[in-house]
C-alpha cells in the first residue's frame, strides 16, 4: 500500500519514522517550523545530516569544490553526481534525497534532460534541483512529465558563475528583484515542489516566500525563507578556500582532523605505534617455533 502525506508517520512493519516525500516538504509551506535541509556526498556525511535529523539532503554539484578540489561546480558529471547519491542513497536515510542535475545536463534537449534526471533517481534520490528561472521551465516541465519531483534554484545559480562574474549578491536593483520574484512565481507555476534561494538581500528573499505556495530554502537569504540549506563541509570547518558571510560554523573539523592525523604520525616516528595490544601475536609455541622466542612479545603478555 502506497504511503500518502496523511498516512501514518511509522511504517508499521518496521517501526522506523517512514522516509520524508517531495509533497511532505512541499505541504510543510506556511507550518511554522522552518525546513532543514544540508548537503552531504557520501555514506558518514549521508548518515551523520540525517542522524541529526534534517529534512533533506542535497547531494550538491558543491561536491566539486568541497570533496573534488575543483574551483567551480561546472567539472562535475551526470556519472558524477549519480556516483555521490548513489553512496548517500544506499545509507537509506528518512530525510528526502535531492539531487543536482550538473551543468549541461539539462541545457540541450528533452529528451537529454529526462534521460539524466533518470539517471539520479535511479542512482536513490528521489527528487532533483536544477538551475534557473523561466528559461528552465520546459527542462522543469519535462522532468516532471516523468514524474520526477523538481526543486529549482534561483538567485545566485554557480553554474552561471562566467556569466555573473563571479559569486555575487543577486536581486540588489529592483529590476533584478523583480526577475527573481517572476522567475520564482513561474517555477512554483510550473510545479516546482520547493525553491533554493541563494545569496539575495532578505527582502528579495521575503517577497518570493510570500509570492509562491511552495517552500522557500535560503542560503544566504535571511531568515525570511521557510527553510535553510548550508553546505556540510563549511558547516563543520573542512572547507577554508571560501568563506561567504552566510556560513555558521559549528566546529573546525578540518584542523581537528589534522592535528589528530599529526598525533599519529607523531606516535609512529617515536615507536610508540602499534603498542602491544594493538598487534596480533602468535601462539608462544609458534613464536618458539619461528626461532623467534625471547625476542618478541608473547600472545599471553
Ligand atoms: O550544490 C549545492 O551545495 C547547492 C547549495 C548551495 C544549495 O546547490
Amino acid at each position: 500500500m502506497p504511503w500518502t502525506v496523511e498516512d501514518n508517520e511509522m511504517d508499521a512493519a518496521q517501526a522506523v519514522p517512514r522516509a520524508l516525500t517531495a509533497p511532505d516538504v512541499a505541504a510543510r509551506k506556511g507550518s511554522g517550523t522552518p525546513l532543514v535541509m544540508v548537503t552531504a556526498y557520501d555514506a558518514p556525511s549521508a548518515r551523520a545530516v540525517d542522524g541529526a535529523g534534517a529534512d533533506m539532503i542535497l547531494v550538491g554539484d558543491s561536491v566539486a569544490m568541497v570533496v573534488l578540489g575543483y574551483d567551480d561546480t561546472l567539472h562535475v558529471t551526470v556519472d558524477d553526481m549519480a556516483h555521490h547519491t548513489g553512496a548517500v542513497a544506499r545509507t537509506k536515510p528518512r530525510a528526502l534525497v535531492v539531487a543536482d542535475l550538473p551543468w549541461m545536463s539539462y541545457h540541450l534537449s528533452r529528451d537529454d534532460t529526462v534521460a539524466n534526471a533518470a539517471r539520479l533517481v535511479r542512482a536513490g534520490a528521489q527528487a532533483v534541483k536544477l538551475e534557473g528561472g523561466r528559461k528552465r521551465i520546459d527542462a522543469v516541465t519535462a522532468i516532471l512529465d516523468a514524474e520526477i519531483p523538481v526543486m529549482g534554484h534561483i538567485g545566485l545559480t554557480p553554474q552561471s558563475v562566467n556569466r555573473f562574474g563571479g559569486y555575487r549578491v543577486q536581486g540588489k536593483t529592483l529590476d533584478a528583484a523583480r526577475e527573481i520574484v517572476d522567475d520564482a512565481v513561474a517555477l512554483a507555476e510550473a510545479g516546482v515542489f520547493a525553491l533554493v534561494l541563494e545569496c539575495v538581500p532578505d527582502a528579495v528573499a521575503r517577497m518570493v516566500t510570500d509570492s509562491i505556495g511552495v517552500p522557500t530554502i535560503g542560503i544566504g537569504a535571511g531568515r525570511h525563507c521557510d527553510g535553510q540549506v548550508l553546505v556540510y563541509h563549511d558547516i563543520l570547518g573542512f572547507e577554508d578556500r571560501v568563506m561567504p558571510k552566510f556560513v555558521r560554523r559549528y566546529a573546525e573539523l578540518g584542523h581537528d582532523a589534522t592535528s589528530r592525523i599529526a598525533r599519529f604520525a607523531d606516535d609512529v616516528r617515536a615507536g610508540t605505534f602499534p603498542a602491544s595490544d594493538e598487534t596480533y601475536h602468535a601462539a608462544d609455541a609458534v613464536t618458539e617455533a619461528l626461532g623467534l622466542y625471547g625476542s618478541v612479545e608473547h600472545a599471553s603478555a
